[in-house]
This record gives structure tokens, sequence and C-alpha cells, in this order.
């Protein structure tokens, strides 16, 4: 089979502010250099790009993630492939199941690290029998669409995100015990607009938002809240339903994204690898 060159890759708008199909490619395809700089600006572009019925072997899905950068290396012992993360609901599959439902509210990933990722590959092996489509909003467009005087009142807020604050939303009346392994994680102070090297500004939001640091908490809340409903509106958002041998990318300092629910016994199981950033929140 003929290697795929540059420009048998197609890529197509998939919503109104957010998300690209991209096809002609196949998994080999994906570890050329050339391509994956391709893909990287689309990437920037779109928020997210969608590749249907790619069923990428682990090897490849490491080798694709290199070309986009520096690929996070898990500390899993005696592991083939320490990139990849499983996701899964199932703690027989996934070590970190527990902490999992936290996905099914609106977050960045890294949001209480000084570099928060830059991309991350999420590779369906498995969909799940109901729920568990993933939404992506972008929060460029969404900064963006704000109107100038609301700009102007987030511009220089810093907000306060902790893992704690995100755990709660999934575990309401925790143990003691929960409490303290959370709390290990310390917190950090963002800015709620973050302008990137780039020149363009992302809004900072999320479930490890707790609040707008030195605003009364009653207003902190409801502009936090008011603010989350605007970035995750429709027009910045797309879906996706999954089907085994999807792979989805996303740029994780300019989108959100969540898991709508779904159970262990639905059978979802994904691999995910993750890009290292490069670039601080400021
Ligand atoms: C993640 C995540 C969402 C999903 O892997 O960071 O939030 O749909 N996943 O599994
Ligand atoms: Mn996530």
């Amino acid at each position: 089979m003929a290697e795929a060159q540059g420009d048998a890759v197609n890529i197509e708008r998939l919503g109104e502010t957010i998300g690209a199909g991209v096809s002609g490619v196949s998994g080999r395809d994906l570890a050329q250099a050339e391509i994956a700089g391709r893909l990287l600006d689309a990437l920037e572009q779109h928020g997210v790009l969608v590749f249907r019925d790619l069923h990428l072997t682990d090897p490849e899905q490491v080798a694709f993630s290199r070309q986009l950068g520096e690929v996070e290396v898990l500390p899993i012992p005696g592991s083939d492939h320490p990139e990849i993360f499983t996701v899964s609901l199932d703690p027989a599959r996934a070590t970190s199941a527990e902490y999992l439902r936290g996905t099914f509210f609106w977050h960045i990933d890294g949001a209480t690290d000084d570099v928060p990722n830059k991309a991350t590959m999420l590779n369906a092996l498995e969909a799940a029998d109901e729920g568990g489509d993933t939404q992506f909003c972008n929060t460029y467009a969404a900064w963006e669409a704000l109107a100038a005087d609301e700009q102007d009142r987030c511009r220089h807020l810093r907000v306060l995100h902790s893992f704690e604050t995100s755990q709660r939303l999934v575990y309401p009346d925790p143990t003691d015990e929960q409490v303290a392994f959370w709390r290990k994680r310390p917190s950090k102070v963002q800015p709620l607009a973050w302008t990137h090297r780039s020149g363009r500004t992302s809004l900072v939001l999320g479930a490890t938002a707790d609040h707008v640091v030195d605003m009364d908490p009653t207003e902190s809340l409801n502009l936090l809240y008011r603010l989350e409903e605007w970035a995750t509106d429709q027009r910045f958002r797309y879906q996706h339903h999954w089907a085994a041998g999807d792979l989805v990318v996303w740029d994780n300092r300019g989108t959100m994204h969540r898991a709508l629910p779904y159970t262990a016994a639905s059978g979802r199981l994904m691999h995910r690898t993750t890009i290292v950033g490069d670039e601080p929140f400021s």
C-alpha cells in the first residue's frame, strides 16, 4: 500500500467553532513528521481532531503521540507501553477507576499543575453500550465571544483550583481518609483568562475551580457558574459518540471536556496518551 502523502490528508470541520474530522490516513501514516505537523496545526485551529475507524495499535498510538511532543511516561512497572493509561470504570482494568468519575464534570486536564498538558489522545478499544459520549468545548471561542466589558471584568481575576473541589462533586460526603488523600495534591491559583504565547486568550474554568481569589463568595460562585454555562453552550461544543476504533485528540490548552455518565458494566475501554505541555498558565 502506498504511504499517504500530506496531500492525502483530509480535514473537515465538524462543529461551528470546534472539532474537525480527519480522514485519508492510516495508523502508520501518523508516525510521519510531515503529516503529524499538519495535524498539530489543525489541532490548534480546531481544538479537537476526530479519526473514525482507525483502530490504532498501542505502538502506533505512542508513535503518533511522540510526533506531537514529549509523551508522559507513567510509573507502571513492567508495562510494555508505560505511556498508555487505561481509562475504564472497571477496577479490574484500571487502577484509577475510583477517580475517573470526576471526568463526568467539565474540566481541563492538569488544571492544578503549573504547566497543563498540551494535548490528550483517547483511543477507543471498546465503546460503551450506553452513555459515555465525550463533550468538548472551545474556551478560546468562548472568550472571544464575550462582550468587551465582560472581558475587562475577567481579564485580571485569579481562581483557586483544587483536586478536592473536583472530587467533592463525585463524593459530596467524603470520609476523612478521602479528604486527606485529595489534599496531598497541592491546589493552585490560575488566571481566569489565559493569554497564550500565540496571542490568543482562553478561559480557565472547570470542576477544579473553587473560587475567585479576593471576591465575595456568592459573587464568585455566580461568576464561575455563569462563565461555565457560557463556555459550554452548544455553539462552542462538540459531542463525540464513540465507536470502537475511533481516535480523538484534543488541545487541552484551549478546550474543556467531560464524559457523559457511563457505568463499569458498559464495557467502555480507552487507551489514553498525554502530550506534556510547554506553556505555563499565565
Ligand atoms: C480524560 C478524560 C474523558 C472520557 O481522559 O482526561 O477526561 O470521555 N476522559 O473518558
Ligand atoms: Mn480529562
